[in-house]
């Protein structure tokens, strides 16, 4: 049997990585810019986790939920904590997409609608709702192309209102700061008029954290950054730190009730020792106040640049914006340079997505490297 052959690939074979060093089959090693997409937040291999990871394994791996597992209690109030969305409540998935799904489909039963607003150029998974919420004609089959999305443009206000006022709306979409779009993210002022909306129109606001969430921008949640709260946030990503899992915070105001959503995999006991030692590490290592401080530094260096046209983002989800295409300077960075970074859909955005316990001296050598490939 061969590969169903969906991923154009750099020939780089990883066998190892510690940190933010990965090395490959020929024992050569690289810098990693871009975290395998934003999923490495407290690093590679990082020992709190690997043993969190192993004692977890030689005790239960796996059972469903079916039973109890106290693991995903003292998870969600480690979370709440340490996110301050205390008064939120958790369900626990497996993926990004999945999170989503669950999101949508979670609004659409608490609402009794089924259109969806979402945004241009934004990405929210590939699974049925999500994809279709998803910009991206070209990863949309005709049978997701039977969901109602409306996209809008950031800064519509008036369209926005016009589309709710329909009153067939049961959910608004948005990621606090676009991922694979390339960083574009709304005033505050739009958030909080987009939160004040859904709130007088009784729709649902769902901030996908999936890429910004879990410190990455430097604050718990990215939307944390314009003062607005969400009715469901949906996390993954560098959540696990390459342990695939993901979930949902809703907000209390939306009930449970049994049998209204459900997984086999998801919180899962590996799953939630995972993400606890995520949450263990960016707290005891201050990561989320590093991620906030290298943004500054990072920026710092970059105006040093004369190539680079701006830089967008926020802490150490970075974007450098570029008067031409990145994709010959991404595979240089990669062959000569021996380090990683990220593209995206804006194909004048070199993404920058490394591990929040990176440091200034790290920060150097990726724009020693970059100066050299430019120079
Ligand atoms: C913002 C955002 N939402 C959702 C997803 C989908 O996550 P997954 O690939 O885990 O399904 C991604 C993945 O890149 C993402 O960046």
């Amino acid at each position: 049997m061969n590969l169903f052959n969906v991923y154009p690939l750099y020939d780089v074979t990883p066998v190892s990585a510690e940190g933010i060093l990965v090395t490959d089959d020929k024992g050569r090693t690289y810098h990693d810019f871009y975290g395998g997409h934003a999923v490495i937040s407290i690093g590679h291999s990082h020992p709190h986790y690997v043993k969190r990871l192993k004692d977890q394994l030689g005790k239960i791996g796996f059972y469903s939920n079916s039973v109890k597992n106290p693991l995903q209690e003292e998870l969600a109030t480690k979370l709440g904590k340490l996110s301050g969305c205390e008064d939120y409540n958790l369900f626990l998935c497996n993926s990004g997409a999945e999170a989503n799904e669950n999101a949508l489909k979670l609004a659409s039963f608490h609402t009794g609608k089924s259109r969806i607003i979402a945004f241009k150029n934004g990405f929210h998974g590939r699974t049925s709702a999500a994809v279709a919420a998803t910009d991206n004609e070209k990863i949309n089959a005709p049978l997701n192309k039977q969901q109602k999305v409306t996209f809008l443009d950031f800064e519509n206000l008036t369209s926005l209102q016009s589309e709710i006022e329909k009153g067939d709306v049961c959910a608004i979409i948005l990621e606090a700061i676009q991922g694979i779009g390339g960083l574009d993210e709304p005033s505050i002022e739009f958030y909080q008029n987009v939160a004040s909306l859904c709130k007088a129109m009784k729709v649902v606001l769902i901030a996908d954290e999936i890429q910004c969430g879990f410190g990455r921008s430097g604050k718990f949640f990215g939307f944390q950054h314009h003062g607005i709260q969400p009715d469901i946030i949906s996390i993954a990503k560098g959540m696990g730190n390459g342990f695939p899992v993901g979930g949902i915070l809703i907000h209390e105001n939306i009930k449970a009730s049994h049998g209204l959503l459900g997984t086999t995999f998801g919180g899962n006991h590996l799953a939630c020792a995972a993400t606890m030692a995520v949450l263990e590490v960016l707290e005891k290592e201050n990561l989320i106040e590093n991620a906030r401080k290298l943004e500054n530094y990072f920026r710092r260096s970059a105006n040093e640049i004369a190539e680079i046209k701006r830089v967008k983002g926020r802490g150490l989800m970075l974007g450098l914006e570029f008067e031409f295409e990145v994709a010959d300077l991404r595979k240089r960075l990669i062959h000569n340079q021996y380090l990683f970074t990220g593209g995206a859909k804006d194909k004048y955005v070199l993404r920058v997505l490394p591990a929040l316990n990176i440091s200034e001296a790290h920060i150097d050598l990726f724009f020693k490297a970059l100066k050299t490939e430019l120079a």
